[in-house]
């Protein structure tokens, strides 16, 4: 190209999403397929957001409210912090993009596992900042690596918990420890995507066992649980020193009004939560007991998806399931050439994916 790219910028891949379900249809001619690609919730969402969503249409015309002030109230009521405490934003991957921008100057580096969800590492990289990746250890995030890590240039470290793709977690002791090895001026980012699906008790939840360290920046989104992916919510908990900077360079209106109401009103149905939940878990037992059955090795997992081990290349499994309609996903560009993740959907999409898995591969 005759332009000059930014360094860093041109060695960005492109972020691979999950298949779309037209898309797929489209390509290869078929109808009703399923994904289970993108850990969305199968169940759809709460019928309040649909009565939320249709009473703020005839406001389309007005800009939304620049600090999503509803939103904002009801998750300071939710989660016992203030008000100034929380930026929402247009996903939780806005305000990953938002932190990065914030606090990282040219060479500044922000560490992570390696692999990790792909956007750290472009947003990192888009603030002109240097990623410090530092491998799983049997598929979890070591601790100890990403702390003998830090130097004078770290500003920012990225934990997911539990982790994207493969569902490990940290307990609250093994982050406790953690944090007392990471300097005062280092934001430890908590992206607690799939925190909700949680069953094991020591596993950390940094706003249900707050640690009152003003260097964590939880990070959670309405695109999983709560079936919202659509609509781009997310938002982030943080020092009110931290959020006064998000808020500085945010878009004003980052989060649009429909996405507001739409998460406002599934905060307020527990009963849709619940059942979400309790879809997940059923799903994921279901899936073990069937994939072991069938002899796959399945890493254990404390999210609403799970990786299993084909021993051969995951990838031509993928297409050929695409081919049948079931869409999920090839952990080849995170480097598990022999791995695949679903995510759990209902019932019948369960039961679909296990159908065409058997199909291909006996
Ligand atoms: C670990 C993790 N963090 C953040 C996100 C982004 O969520 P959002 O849809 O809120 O941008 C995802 C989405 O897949 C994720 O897996």
């Amino acid at each position: 190209m005759k332009f000059k790219t930014s360094r860093q910028i041109s060695t960005i891949k492109p972020y691979e999403a999950g298949k779309p379900l037209s898309e797929v249809e489209r390509e290869y001619k078929i109808t009703n397929a399923i994904k289970l690609a993108s850990n969305e919730n199968s169940l759809g969402f709460s019928p309040k957001v649909y009565d939320a969503v249709l009473e703020h249409m005839k406001d389309m015309n007005r800009y939304p409210e620049s600090s999503a002030h509803v939103l904002c109230s009801k998750l300071a009521r939710k989660f016992h912090v203030r008000q100034d405490n929380i930026v929402a934003g247009n996903g939780s991957d806005d305000i990953i993009a938002l932190l990065a921008q914030g606090f990282l100057n040219p060479g500044d580096e922000a560490l992570m596992p390696l692999p990790s969800f792909l956007m750290y590492e472009i947003s990192v990289k888009t603030a002109k900042g240097v990623p410090v990746m530092v491998p799983l250890t049997d598929f979890s995030t070591n601790l100890e690596g990403l702390v003998e890590k830090i130097s004078s240039k770290t500003r920012l470290v990225f934990i997911t918990n539990p982790f994207n793709p493969t569902g490990s977690t940290i307990t609250y002791d093994e982050f406790s420890a953690f944090l007392q090895k990471v300097p005062e001026d280092v934001i430890i980012i908590v992206d607690e995507a799939y925190i909700e699906f949680v069953r094991n008790d020591a596993v950390y939840n940094s706003l249900k066992n707050p640690l009152q360290d003003s260097r964590i920046v939880t990070l959670r989104t309405f695109s999983k649980v709560y079936g919202l992916a659509g609509f781009r919510v997310g938002y982030g908990i943080m020092d009110s020193e931290i959020a006064e900077i998000l808020n500085r360079i945010r878009q004003p209106f980052n989060v649009n009004s429909l996405a507001q109401a739409a998460a406002v009103a599934a905060l307020g149905d527990e009963k849709f939560l619940k059942n979400s939940i309790k879809t997940a878990h059923d799903g994921l037992d279901f899936l073990f007991a069937e994939l072991g059955e069938l002899g796959i090795h399945c890493l254990p997992t404390q999210s609403n998806f799970l990786m299993l081990d084909l021993k051969t290349d995951a990838t031509r499994v993928f297409e050929h399931m695409l081919k049948l309609g079931v869409i999920v996903r090839s952990m080849k560009s995170y480097g598990f050439n022999t791995f695949l993740r679903v995510n759990t959907g209902t019932k019948e999409e369960n039961k679909a994916f296990i159908k065409a898995l058997k199909k291909v591969l006996f």
